[in-house]
């Protein structure tokens, strides 16, 4: 048995959660829209075409933002070809994922598919192959009431009311060589002021996040970020982080411990925009929006999904095992503790593409194991986040030395006072004694212990055993007074709700 003490001070609070921290993205890849959420045909698909069995799934994730239409699919796109007439849209070659875009949804679709999912839109706008211009007019598209040819088109096209989209994302990973249309950090630095302040033109209160360097591990990270913000700074809200992880060249105890890669860059970038608000001499303080994060193995890339020019083809579609489940759980620990900072993220993706919901064609719709701990974020991690002071017993790794068994943080529900502690043992044989002391004396009364794990650290959910990993009440967790105790199994996800007494049915 390995072992974890912590204090945990509800009263001290470090910061508010942004609820856009749970947010999700759709892009035009593989069978994440077609297939995905939308599937005319289907036997759960509504009159749209949207698959009410995904639907549903999202609906219980609470997705507060959905970031939309890219990624690498942005940086070619002409919006206009994905607007009016569904008949008369054209097909195209998506150069960057090799596949025949038949255009059947577009960004009227994709805000309606937002508004039946209670999600807001987070749009991406074309800086690739296109420029401010068009950027413009998407936004005149898209946000003015009427009385203009843009606004007066989208009328036209069967959407009367304005989409109020507030929250715009100038491009996708400009840094990288892969994006078509690649700049230089000077060039996209300049392109992306001029754009933002064209936008600021029509709406000076639009969010608006410019691309960072897009992975830690490019040559460009992170003198990208500071060129950027030496360009943008006044103009923009946001700066933009991405990070994939996987186990490739990686011990297990190595790849449990990878979160720590999100945590550096999270620091490094901060730091970054800190030093630029100084320089800058602006009152603004930089927030980021991580709007793209997830475990990704680039084994799932198989070739045979790239064959050109198919349509929506099952692309990047990886199985996630428990393993990859728990450092998506980290990589979700750690968001939550820089939430002062980070006031966006996006998992990438939402269905079938490296997601948390998977589909098959005409049959059901199953959660992987990622689903839940983003599920429990999302519902139990709203609020503010509470101090949480952990000691804990460590394991080797060869990347980061010595690593906390234990990774947790705390978060409180200021309306009702419910208290959450979300927690992962990353020990590989060994459950954990937990004992949390409480510095405000409570009283609390335990809610419930969740917890995620399996014999098994490479099992798996599929279509044919969908429930594999799946969260079950854990037993013998007590609260007593000032002192929590659990018990948490070796390689295991954990969420320990507390309620303040007297326990509220909820
Ligand atoms: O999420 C998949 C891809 O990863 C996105 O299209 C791109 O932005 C990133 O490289």
């Amino acid at each position: 048995m390995t072992s974890a003490t912590a204090t945990l001070d509800p009263s001290l609070v470090l910061t508010d959660i942004d609820p856009r921290l749970y947010g999700n993205f759709v892009e035009h890849l593989g069978r994440c829209v077609y297939g995905g959420i939308y599937e005319p045909g289907h036997p759960t698909a509504d009159d749209a075409g949207f698959r009410g069995d995904v639907t549903a799934l999202v609906r219980d994730l609470r997705v507060p933002i959905v970031r939309y239409p890219g990624g690498n699919f942005v940086s070619a796109y002409d919006w206009e070809d994905g607007v009016g007439p569904r008949e008369q849209r054209p097909r195209r070659l998506d150069f960057a994922w090799k596949t025949t875009e038949t255009n059947q949804i577009g960004t009227n679709e994709f805000i309606d598919w937002c508004r039946l999912v209670g999600a807001e839109p987070l749009m991406a706008v074309n800086l690739g192959t296109r420029g401010m211009n068009d950027a413009r007019r998407l936004l005149e598209y898209c946000n003015h009431p009427g009385g203009s040819a843009l606004a007066d088109l989208r009328i036209a096209h069967g959407w009367r009311e304005p989409h109020a989209i507030k929250t715009w994302c100038l491009g996708n990973e400009m840094d990288a060589t892969w994006q078509t249309g690649h700049k230089t950090a000077d060039e996209y630095g300049r392109l992306a002021v001029e754009t933002a302040r064209v936008m600021r033109q029509f709406d000076d209160t639009l969010e608006i996040v410019a691309c960072g360097s897009c992975s830690p591990g490019l040559p460009t990270y992170p003198e990208w970020d500071r060129v950027v913000l030496e360009h943008a700074y006044d103009q923009i809200d946001f700066l933009s982080l991405h990070l994939y992880v996987n186990d490739l060249e990686r011990t297990v105890a190595d790849y449990l411990a990878a979160p720590l890669l999100m945590e550096q860059q999270i620091r490094a970038i901060t730091g970054l925009c800190d030093y630029m608000q100084v320089r800058h001499r602006s009152k603004k303080r930089m927030m980021l929006c991580f709007d793209e994060w997830n475990v990704w193995d680039w084994h799932y890339m198989h070739p045979a999904d790239f064959r050109p020019w198919q349509e929506a083809p099952s692309q990047v579609e990886q199985t996630y095992r428990l393993i990859d489940t728990l450092v998506f759980g980290g990589l979700l620990i750690t968001l939550i503790k820089h939430a002062a900072r980070v006031r966006i993220a996006c998992v990438a993706q939402l269905v079938n593409v490296i997601a948390p919901i998977m589909t098959a064609t005409g049959g059901p719709a199953w959660k992987q194991g990622i689903y839940y701990p983003l599920l429990h974020g999302s519902r139990y991690g709203r609020g503010e986040v509470v101090s949480l002071q952990v000691r804990s017993q460590t394991y080797p790794t060869a990347t980061f030395g010595e690593v906390p068994c234990l990774d947790a943080v705390a978060t409180r529900d200021p309306s009702t006072g419910d208290l959450t502690l979300f927690a992962i043992n990353r020990h590989q044989s060994e459950p954990l004694s937990l004992s949390v002391r409480l510095l405000d004396g409570g009283p609390y009364s335990l809610r419930e212990h969740l917890v995620l794990t399996h014999a098994d650290p490479l099992a798996t959910n599929t279509r044919e055993a969908p429930d594999t990993l799946r969260p079950h009440r854990a037993e013998g967790t007590k609260v007593c007074g000032d002192l929590i105790s659990a018990t948490l199994p070796a390689l295991s996800w954990n969420v320990v709700r507390l309620a303040p007494e007297p326990l509220t049915g909820r």
